[in-house]
């Protein structure tokens, strides 16, 4: 047993949506979440750098006493994740798009991976892609969405699906949510592609966590609910207020 923090990692707050999905099953524990507003988007940014952030911000989680980390951001987890692992000796959980679980639930139906490029371009996403591997699949980059989802600019977000997926109007019936800031879009991805299936790992990603944590006895023994700590990079003081405010609405 371990009542220590569980350290959520991001490249801002999209990674939220993976850690409601944790508090559902892990009510109590206690959680630290990372937003690294002042590098992000980590989208198109080199390996080097990504790794060099990742290992940064796990460095100061351990400082924080935190008994394992969740790399709530599918870059991160696509880039830096082998290199965490093996320098760190506390539970590393990463994320994947959720490619197989489309293979397990919906193999048949015509499918779009949306991700951010550097996930796409990842050799981490070809094994998976090539595993599972269904020619009736598309995959798109989609470069500079998690940013604008970052801003909260809806009407932006809305002009950037309306040009994205206009040639697949109609044609898709699952769509792999390949980016933990893209959840946060359904209702716009749907009004635009109309009735489709979508996929993330961020139920899977949970349970691996529960699973980790009671493998190495590292649950929590509290009965009180989720305590969750919020910390943005950001050097500007409003952004951070406003970070913290939208990441706390999400939580909900
Ligand atoms: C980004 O910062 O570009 C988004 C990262 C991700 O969740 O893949």
């Amino acid at each position: 047993m371990n009542n220590n923090p569980i350290g959520f990692l991001d490249s801002g707050i999209g990674g939220v949506t993976v850690l409601r999905e944790a508090v559902k099953l892990l009510p109590n524990e206690n959680y630290f979440f990372f937003s690294d507003s002042a590098h992000n988007p980590y989208g198109d940014k080199t390996d080097e750098e990504i790794i060099a952030r990742c290992d940064e911000i796990v460095s100061l989680m351990l400082q924080k006493n935190c008994k394992a980390v969740v790399l709530a951001c599918n870059t991160a987890s696509a880039k830096a994740g082998s290199f965490l692992r093996e320098k760190y000796s506390l539970p590393i959980i990463a994320i994947e798009p959720a490619y197989k679980m489309v293979h397990d639930i919906n193999p048949d139906g015509a499918t779009l991976v949306m991700a951010t490029k550097g996930t796409i371009e990842s050799e981490k996403f070809h094994r998976l892609f090539y595993k599972y591997y269904n020619e009736n699949t598309a995959l798109m980059p989609c470069v500079g969405l998690a940013d604008i989802i970052e801003q909260g600019d809806k009407e932006k977000i809305k002009a950037y699906l309306k040009e994205a997926l206009s040639d697949y109007v109609g044609l898709i019936d699952n769509v792999v949510l390949g980016c933990t800031h893209y959840p946060l879009i359904k209702d716009e991805i749907s009004a635009v592609l109309g009735d489709v299936k979508f996929f993330d790992g961020s139920v899977g990603v949970s349970k691996q966590l529960k699973r980790v944590l009671a493998k190495d006895d590292l649950l929590s023994s509290s009965q009180a609910p989720a305590s969750i700590e919020f910390f943005d990079s950001s050097t500007d003081e409003t952004t951070r207020i406003a970070k913290q405010k939208r990441f706390f609405e999400f939580l909900k």
